[in-house]
């Protein structure tokens, strides 16, 4: 049998060429990365908590309408994707202070936002995937201001449906980072919530007790990630363990 042909590999995940034409073999590795690849370590079930908790958020989101990239999960650790051209920003929704708001601006971490704030970063790990305004996104041709409009709309239903589904297990959403995708039908485009969705890449504490249920616990030696991630995935209903 031929060996499947990796497209990419990424700090947490590797994409292989899908079974058909537009699709791809999205693989969820063990590997925890904070501070741009300065600490890294090897967490044993990462990968198919994440391959479990993004499924579960990729068809809510599929479910209410909002398009992601997410065909199904195939095993423990991959899942089959549309393939899509990924546009460079990261799209952050924040609707507590935490991390690098909180530093930025000075605010205590846990404050609510007057609104949610949404912000963007270009992908560039040589940069430091640097903070950068619309204007940028536009003028540097990243995004049309049509696009942009969209993300923004897309950004703001993620945040309401992600939101809604933590608060029902009890968990406060204080920020997340989505990535967006354009995938081409023909003439047409549309935009698609790609990368994934997991405690990786959302910061989630626990409503009463402030427990932090994300990667902070890695970035910030706070206690066993896997407890942690196992605990979002047990209040959701969606062990691996289950499947
Ligand atoms: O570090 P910062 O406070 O800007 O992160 C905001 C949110 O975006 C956090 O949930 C974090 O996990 C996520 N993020 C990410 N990937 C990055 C940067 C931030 O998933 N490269």
């Amino acid at each position: 049998m031929a060996r499947r042909k990796k497209i990419y590999e990424g700090k947490a995940k590797i994409l292989y060429e899908g079974p058909e034409p537009g699709t791809l073999v999205q693989y969820f590795k063990d590997d925890a990365t904070a501070f741009n690849a300065e600490k890294k370590d090897v967490i044993e079930g990462k990968g198919v908590l994440n391959n479990r908790l993004s499924e579960y958020f990729m068809l809510g989101l599929n479910n209410i309408g909002v398009p992601t990239h997410f065909l199904r999960r195939i095993n423990m650790r991959e899942q089959l994707i549309r393939s899509c051209e990924i546009i460079p920003l990261e799209v952050i929704v924040r609707n507590f202070a935490a991390g690098s708001i909180s530093k930025r601006l000075g605010i205590e971490e846990g404050t609510q936002l007057p609104r949610p704030i949404i912000e963007f970063s270009y992908k560039d790990d040589s940069l430091g995937d640097p903070l950068v305004p619309e204007e940028y996104i536009t003028a540097f041709g990243w995004a049309s201001q049509q696009d942009l409009d969209d993300i923004v709309s897309i950004a703001i239903r993620v945040n309401d449906y992600l939101s809604g589904v933590m608060y029902g297990v009890g968990i406060k959403l204080i920020d997340f980072k989505i990535e967006i995708g354009r995938i081409y039908d023909g003439d047409f485009m549309r935009l698609v919530v790609a990368d994934e969705i997991s405690p990786d890449s959302c910061r989630l504490w626990d409503i009463k007790t402030g427990e932090k249920l994300d990667k902070d616990v890695f970035r910030r030696d706070l206690g066993n990630l896997t407890d942690a991630y196992t605990e979002v995935a047990r209040r959701l209903g969606v062990m691996p363990s289950n499947v």
